[in-house]
């Protein structure tokens, strides 16, 4: 009975988990954020975790405690969390099966990181932003390298998943999300509205991946976050074989 309750079918599997918001500095008063809280991504290294996977979670400033078994990287801003992600999977990918992006990386920072504290004015009246890297398209371009080197059609590891938060349409959102699919060279995009998702506990999400796009209603994140292993494992077979 115990086994059927906690099914080890993930142990072996090396995931990589990123999740919560990036906070960009712009002086030791303020940043710039948004409202992401790290539910989802821990609900996915709780679950990949008590079902035998060796977790990495790479964490964004949240207020979460780390779930059992899981070893925890805590990091700040965008570039913070690239250096973490690349320490986990290695130059080579060769250090994860799976990654697993559900973090909110913020697309810009401001271009200085000012030590001494801004003055309302004149200082606050714009503020200059420099984009930061696609963390997730990086990788996703890395792999990509390394298949077409290695000569390998479907040579897909690790597994890549990253999430899109949107506000539009439910088709406006699938579309978004095949685009994503195809510029980042991920398997997996979950896709799902800012009004579900942003500190719930549950979310309605649709799985996008090259060949469908599946509606699984609303679900308590830690089931989401089995669907999602669920695929995962799927797919990180048929990269073996
Ligand atoms: N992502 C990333 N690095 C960034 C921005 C996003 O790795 N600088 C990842 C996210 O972690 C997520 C996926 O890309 O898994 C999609 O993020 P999203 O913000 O929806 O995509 P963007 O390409 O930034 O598009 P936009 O914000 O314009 O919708
Ligand atoms: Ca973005």
């Amino acid at each position: 009975a115990f086994s059927r309750l906690a099914p080890r079918d993930l142990e072996g599997l090396r995931v990589v988990v990123t999740a919560g918001p990036t906070l960009e500095d712009l002086d030791p008063v303020r940043f710039l954020g948004n409202r992401s809280t790290g539910k989802m991504g821990f609900a996915v290294a709780e679950r990949a975790a008590a079902r035998g996977a060796q977790v990495t979670l790479i964490a964004g400033p949240v207020s979460l405690s780390t779930p059992p078994g899981a070893r925890r990287v805590d990091v700040r801003g965008a570039l913070s969390m690239r250096g973490a992600l690349w320490q986990a999977l290695g130059e080579d990918l060769r250090g994860a099966d799976a990654l697993i992006m559900t973090a909110a990386v913020s697309d810009y920072r401001p271009a200085e990181q000012h030590a001494t504290k801004l003055k309302r004015t004149p200082d606050l009246a714009s503020l200059p932003l420099v984009p930061n890297p696609d963390l997730l398209a990086e990788i996703g371009a890395a792999r990509g390298g390394l298949a077409d080197a290695a000569g390998a059609d479907g040579a897909r590891s690790p597994v890549l998943v990253g999430f899109a938060v949107e506000t539009a349409t439910d088709e406006g959102v699938i579309a978004y999300a095949r685009h994503k699919l195809a510029s980042k060279r991920v398997d997996m995009i979950v896709a799902n509205h800012a009004a579900d998702s942003f500190g719930r506990d549950d979310n309605r999400a649709t799985i996008v991946t090259r060949d469908a796009a599946d509606a699984l209603g609303v679900l308590p994140k830690p089931a989401l976050a089995d669907r999602i292993l669920d695929r995962v494992l799927q797919l990180s077979r048929t990269s073996r074989t």
